[in-house]
């Protein structure tokens, strides 16, 4: 990934000129890992060309109303926190997401996204604009039209709108549901509009994904009691042995050591962004999931992505669009690696909340089981029952909530 490479460059670049190379199993070793993944390294949110918005402050407080706004749907009873809710790391806590309809797979969390370069478990989506857009016109998640939306923005937003974007089109004559979505009658309206009312509807639709996106930018996860343990690290020269507990030490060695975990889980957000087969077992009762596999192609094709007619971004600037290599056999049920941050706190685990504990993930990357299609990535690990709850002590000291202004942390 084109601005994480450049980050883990700078970040090898520095921890090299700290202390040379370090072999793995070392001390030297784990404390250039533990500077690796320490939030210190995060940084500011990367621009997002493809969105004018995205830092603009009036925006941001619309899309943090729109988020919460569940007018945005078709039964008036779901938005984003219906299932990114706040108060549970803006997850829901299910293995399928329920909204209008339920979903084939787990919600995600929304903290740090904006360091993602492809959204969603396949990311077929290359920005968080786009992305905020593929739920509202989901037949299972928000399951409204573009048009209905539109008329939502113009009923009870349009100050607000104006006040970011300019005036809205005029929208009289735009059916009341009508867009390119699964319902047979809103699709057939949307068919019979003229372009140009289909092209004023679609520019309001947008803008309201450009509108969440920016608020979102504003949701990043806050430190936790291993950065506390990394900063001491850096600061003093000596592992400190007073941040975290023997085993919770004993695990972070093992999960930058012998158990592997920073192949996938490496960066200050403990995810390398990319998309990998790791042997997941299939969810009874849903329709075989294939992964990264098809949404290569989709994300190229995406109406919405960096490089469309409504994406802001200059010839050159979509860089992860333009270097995304073809669909590989190896993405076959490959999956986005998932942040490690605030873990403990948002069980069910992986795409379609296949594992309920972190002992049950741990027993599956500790098995290695064949994946049930494609490769897995992952061999078994032959750590013993004691090591395994180190890890897990580990991971929960991964946890330090939401860092974001107080008036963005519920809702408006
Ligand atoms: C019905 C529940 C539901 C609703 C409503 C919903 N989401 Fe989601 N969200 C999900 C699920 C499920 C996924 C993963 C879907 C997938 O991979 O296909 C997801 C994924 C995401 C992601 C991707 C995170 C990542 O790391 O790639 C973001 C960001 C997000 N949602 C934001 C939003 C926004 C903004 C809205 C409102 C416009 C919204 N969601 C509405 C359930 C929901
Ligand atoms: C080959 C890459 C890879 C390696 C190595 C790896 N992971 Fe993962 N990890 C993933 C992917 C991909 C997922 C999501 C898989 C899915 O949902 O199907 C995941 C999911 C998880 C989850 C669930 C998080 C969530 O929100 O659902 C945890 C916890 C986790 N990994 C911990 C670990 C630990 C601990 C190790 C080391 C023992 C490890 N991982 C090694 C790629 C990897």
């Amino acid at each position: 990934m084109i601005r994480h490479a450049c980050l883990a460059a700078a970040l090898l670049a520095s921890a090299a000129a700290h202390a040379g190379p370090a072999a793995p199993g070392t001390e030297h070793h784990a404390f250039h890992e533990a500077l690796a993944l320490s939030i210190e390294g995060v940084g500011p949110v990367p621009p997002d060309p493809g969105n004018r918005w995205a830092d603009d402050a009036a925006a941001a407080d619309l899309g943090h109303k729109l988020f919460f706004d569940a007018r945005l749907s078709a039964n008036g009873k779901v938005s984003c926190a219906t299932c990114h809710d706040p108060a549970k790391e803006f997850q829901d806590g299910v293995p399928l997401a329920k909204g209008v309809g339920t979903t084939d797979r787990r919600t995600m969390p929304v903290a740090g996204t904006a360091h993602s370069p492809f959204l969603f478990w396949d990311g077929r989506k290359d920005s968080q604009w786009a992305q905020a857009l593929g739920p509202l016109e989901s037949a299972v998640e928000h399951g409204g039209s573009r048009a209905q939306y539109a008329h939502v923005v113009a009923a009870h937003y349009r100050r607000d709108y104006e006040r970011v974007f300019g005036a809205l089109p005029d929208l009289r004559g735009v059916p009341a549901a009508a867009g390119p979505v699964a319902d047979p009658a809103a699709r057939a309206a949307w068919e019979r509009m003229p372009q140009g009312q289909r092209d004023a509807v679609t520019g309001v639709f947008v803008n309201v994904g450009k509108a969440i996106a920016a608020y979102e930018r504003h949701l990043q996860p806050a430190a936790s009691r291993f950065d506390r343990f990394a900063a001491e690290w850096k600061r003093t020269g000596t592992q400190p042995k007073d941040v975290l507990s023997a085993d919770e030490r004993a695990g972070f060695a093992l999960f930058v050591g012998k158990a592997n975990c920073t192949e996938c889980h490496n960066g200050p957000l403990f995810t390398n962004n990319e998309f990998h087969n790791t042997g997941v077992p299939r969810r009874a009762g849903l329709p075989e999931d294939h992964g990264r596999l098809p949404a290569v192609a989709g994300v190229r094709a995406d109406e919405f992505n960096c490089r469309s007619r409504w994406s802001d971004a200059k010839p050159g600037e979509c860089k992860e669009l333009e270097f995304l290599a073809p669909a590989s056999a190896a993405q076959e049920r490959a999956f986005k690696v998932p942040s490690l941050r605030n873990v403990a706190e948002r069980s069910p685990y992986m795409h379609a909340g296949q594992f309920v504990t972190l002992a049950q993930v741990l027993v599956h990357y500790n098995r290695a089981p064949s994946a049930p299609a494609g490769r897995t990535e992952l061999r078994p690990l032959g750590l013993s029952a004691a090591e395994l709850g180190q890890l897990e002590a580990f991971l929960r000291s991964l946890s330090g909530g939401i860092d974001a202004p107080a008036k963005y942390r519920s809702a408006p």
